[in-house]
């Protein structure tokens, strides 16, 4: 365990030192639950959203995507049932008042418990093992009564009252904006039940114990898919949108013994069915992606709560329904700390300790490095240059780097996961205008001409 955890601090560390990701206000002291990308970050996120969209959108024929407003008629969130009951159960340390969320406490304990569970159900639970679980930051045994906590965030936005009278809620999931415009996208489009609409969208949850870096934050992005079906068709389509997801994440990398599928026990009032996709974090195996079985409840609360009708009417057979919804939801953090985590590699290479990042080629921040041999020899910088110059032009994220040796320079390529550095020597310039092209993962390097050095790469990033 103590490896595993030390895994978790080490990629927090590189995650700062080099720019993937900081602490939320970090100049200020830091905020829990809120990260900022930084530039390597940015570029390894957008690089898994594109993949994500490319292959839930682009490459099918019975997706579409869209974008939300996150902002919505605060009815929305009364229809979906959060105001009422999305909350997580609270209680409170009696001597210092640290809050901790009680069914996770109880999980670290061993006792079987989630958020699903009601709250008198939780409430026993807890009063049976109190004696057992601590206050983190004090110590002591001694709690609150359990309550239901609301995670949803209020906000003043078109509320001028002054008082907060009228509050707005900021987005508790994405998928709300989806079923929102399903009437919209089924007059605007040609699509056809079964369909599916995809979105990359904000939401955020006032988590009672944010926790595990991106694991666990206040604000995220969820990456969502609803597919929309015939009522009673749901099964065979459900098991495909399950394999679909599952390969998604092997296609791209991630070791296929690394991640699980889990059923959920409680299912919530609406669901028919909930699998979990578990990645194994090095924190044990945990939620990675949530695949449920909607039913139709999500379009019939918003068809009565708005008074519009969103029956789909079978352009076929007249037939009219309300369809019947399969989600893929999963958090752009937590997926991105999937990555990182399976990623993570230290290894040995000629001899030397390294750290690198075995990212696909498809995700990694930098694509290529360029380096000239030698810094003081204008001739090789300027063709190193030259080179830089129409990588970037083709393949964007392309550094140059002529600083230190060059066994230094392919440490902090590997380290943020660059899968080919190119270096210009005096072969290039005086003999056969070939350079060397050295491959991150088995440190052996070929020479291939310049002519050929696109084409080559383009390859393998395809
Ligand atoms: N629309 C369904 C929905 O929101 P969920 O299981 O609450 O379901 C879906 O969330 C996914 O969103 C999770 O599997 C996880 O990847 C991500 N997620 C949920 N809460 C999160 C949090 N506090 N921090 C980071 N990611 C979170």
């Amino acid at each position: 365990m103590a490896e595993k955890e030390n895994k978790m601090e080490k990629i927090v560390s590189l995650c700062k030192r080099r720019g993937f990701v900081f602490q939320g206000s970090e100049i200020y002291g830091g905020m829990a639950g809120l990260y900022d990308f930084g530039p390597y970050g940015a570029e390894l996120l957008n690089n898994l959203k594109s993949e994500w969209w490319k292959t839930h959108v682009r490459l099918r024929d019975d997706y579409v995507g869209i974008d939300s407003a996150m902002f919505k008629d605060p009815r929305v969130w009364e229809a979906s049932g959060h105001t009422s009951g999305f909350s997580d159960p609270l209680s409170e340390c009696k001597k210092c008042n640290t809050r901790i969320r009680v069914d996770k406490e109880l999980n670290n304990i061993g006792v079987s418990a989630d958020e699903k569970m009601s709250e008198l159900a939780l409430q026993n639970l807890f009063e049976e093992n109190k004696n057992k679980i601590s206050c983190p930051k004090c110590g002591s045994h001694d709690f609150t009564p359990t309550r239901a906590f609301n995670l949803l965030v209020k906000s003043n936005l078109g509320d001028f009252t002054s008082e907060g009278k009228n509050p707005v809620y900021l987005p508790g999931e994405a998928c709300q904006g989806i079923y929102l415009n399903f009437k919209n996208v089924v007059n605007s489009t040609r699509m056809q039940i079964p369909f599916g609409i995809a979105q990359i969208g904000k939401a955020f949850r006032n988590e009672i114990s944010p926790r595990n870096f991106l694991f666990r934050t206040r604000e995220m992005e969820q990456a969502d898919t609803q597919y929309f079906v015939k009522p009673n068709e749901n099964k065979e389509e459900y098991e495909k949108i399950k394999k679909y997801r599952f390969d998604w994440y092997v296609g791209l990398g991630i070791n296929s013994e690394n991640l699980k599928f889990v059923q959920h026990e409680n299912l919530v009032f609406y669901a028919k069915d909930a699998w979990d996709i578990e990645y194994n974090f090095p924190t044990g195996f945990d939620e990675l992606e949530g695949i449920h079985d909607r039913s139709d409840y999500d379009l019939t609360q918003h068809m009565k709560y708005s008074g519009t009708d969103l029956n789909y009417t079978d352009p076929y057979t007249g037939e009219k329904y309300i369809p019947w919804v399969l989600e893929t939801s999963v958090g752009m953090g937590r997926m991105f700390l999937a990555f990182m985590c399976d990623a993570y590699t230290e290894d040995e290479l000629g001899g030397e300790a390294r750290v690198v990042l075995k990212l696909s080629p498809k995700l990694a921040p930098v694509k290529a490095a360029v380096f000239p041999l030698l810094k003081n020899k204008p001739e090789l910088v300027k063709k190193a240059r030259e080179i830089f110059g129409n990588l970037k032009k083709e393949f964007g994220s392309v550094e140059f780097d002529d600083n230190g040796n060059i066994g230094k320079r392919y440490r902090r390529q590997d380290e943020i996961g660059t899968p080919y550095c190119i270096t210009v020597d005096f072969d290039t310039i005086e003999k056969d205008q070939t350079v060397t092209i050295r491959d991150r993962d088995s440190g052996k390097q070929e020479r291939v001409s310049e002519n050929d050095l696109i084409p080559y790469l383009k390859e393998k990033f395809s």
